[in-house]
């Protein structure tokens, strides 16, 4: 179906004040973004308009009772200039699946599409040309019902805006392996992208920073024993050649750069498990030396080394970042489909066309 999305362009481009040398993560947003209402059981008033501040009421029920999901995806520019989206309809059947675990509307996977390719080819300007660098690109969904009392909300808006972002080049991160709080237990939202999942990680995230590590790496919520994932990534762990990742059995977010982790590797010949994964494990292959790397992945950093595991009082220093083989070919593989530099094997690159645009 072709959408009839309304433009609204802004009277002049903020984009000859931006220095893209210097772009902080999510502090600087192109001109424009999308909206769309759901009313009466439609998503109505589809526009582009210029980014710009909302309304609220002040008994706006996502405001009090968190029904907001949210996504974060990228384009970027292939080596010829053509703007670039990676996967995007992984992102909005996930986002989906979390608008259904939050009692909220199904947002039509076309209509995502179509808005999609219509604002990221309006803002292509402001997709950094940089190695590394990315236009950010973030859905979002939230309640719009103006009362209180816990309750499904009947009407809700739908944003997408998106804002550049500079090279990435994490440092290797000090993980926490923290026995006191949890992020998700069975049964509960671990597995959707949902505002509260990380509300609830901030003030053990400042606990673990108060004692000098970046992130937690959270373990289950029932034992404290099994890896789950870390802030915003998912984990994984070399051991004797064998690459581990903790199976997704609905505490943890399906990754979509954890999903191409794991096709790629396949199919460069890796053993790759999907499994439960205890921390002790861990702590044993860390001292017989068999563990050879651990990292995270996520569409933010591709792919973020980690430095050291705490974990019971004992800080365990993982290998030289230097030594790390396989973290090294996924950064490069998916950067490399980004840029077209390496061949899109999987059919995952989606150039950005725009022939939808209603003015
Ligand atoms: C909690 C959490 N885990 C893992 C990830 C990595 O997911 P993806 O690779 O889809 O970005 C993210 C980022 O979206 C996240 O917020």
């Amino acid at each position: 179906m072709n959408y009839k999305i309304e433009i609204t362009k802004v009277n002049k481009s903020r984009l000859s004040e931006i220095d893209f040398d210097k772009i902080p993560f999510g502090q600087t947003f192109s001109d424009h973004m999308f909206s769309a209402d759901y009313i009466n059981g439609e998503w109505t008033n589809l526009k582009i308009i210029p980014f710009s501040n909302l309304s609220l009421s002040p008994v706006n029920l996502a405001l009090h009772y968190g029904q907001s999901i949210f996504e974060g995806m990228k384009a970027s520019k292939m080596t010829d200039g053509t703007p670039a989206l990676l996967r995007p309809e992984m992102h909005v059947r996930r986002l989906n699946a979390s608008a259904q675990r939050l009692c909220m509307p199904d947002f039509p996977e076309d209509l995502f599409l179509q808005a999609l390719h219509e604002l990221v080819g309006m803002e292509a300007g402001w997709i950094p040309q940089k190695e590394g660098s990315a236009l950010y690109i973030r859905p979002l969904m939230f309640a719009m019902d103006e009362k209180l009392g816990v309750a499904v909300s009947e009407s809700y808006k739908f944003l997408i805006v998106t804002g550049p972002v500079g090279p990435y080049y994490p440092k290797p991160v000090k993980l926490l392996a923290d026995t006191e709080y949890i992020r998700a237990a069975h049964g509960g939202v671990g597995e959707a992208k949902t505002a509260g999942n990380y509300a609830a990680s901030l003030y053990p995230a400042r606990l673990a920073m108060q004692k000098g590590y970046d992130q937690i790496l959270w373990l289950d919520a029932k034992e404290f024993k099994y890896v789950q994932e870390v802030g915003t990534m998912n984990i994984f762990f070399v051991i004797n050649g064998k690459v581990i990742t903790p199976a997704t059995t609905g505490t943890i977010l399906k990754g979509i750069t954890r999903d191409m982790s794991i096709q790629i590797l396949r199919d460069k010949g890796y053993e790759v498990e999907e499994r439960l994964i205890s921390i002790q494990e861990i702590v044993e292959a860390h001292m017989d030396g068999s563990l050879q790397e651990a990292f995270g992945t996520g569409t933010a950093a591709v792919v973020s080394n980690v430095e050291l595991i705490a974990y019971d009082g004992v800080d365990m220093p993982m290998p030289s970042i230097e030594t790390y083989k396989v973290a090294h070919l996924l950064k490069s593989e998916i950067n490399g489909m980004r840029s077209g530099e390496v061949e899109d094997r999987f059919g995952w690159v989606v150039p950005v066309k725009r022939e939808t645009a209603k003015v």
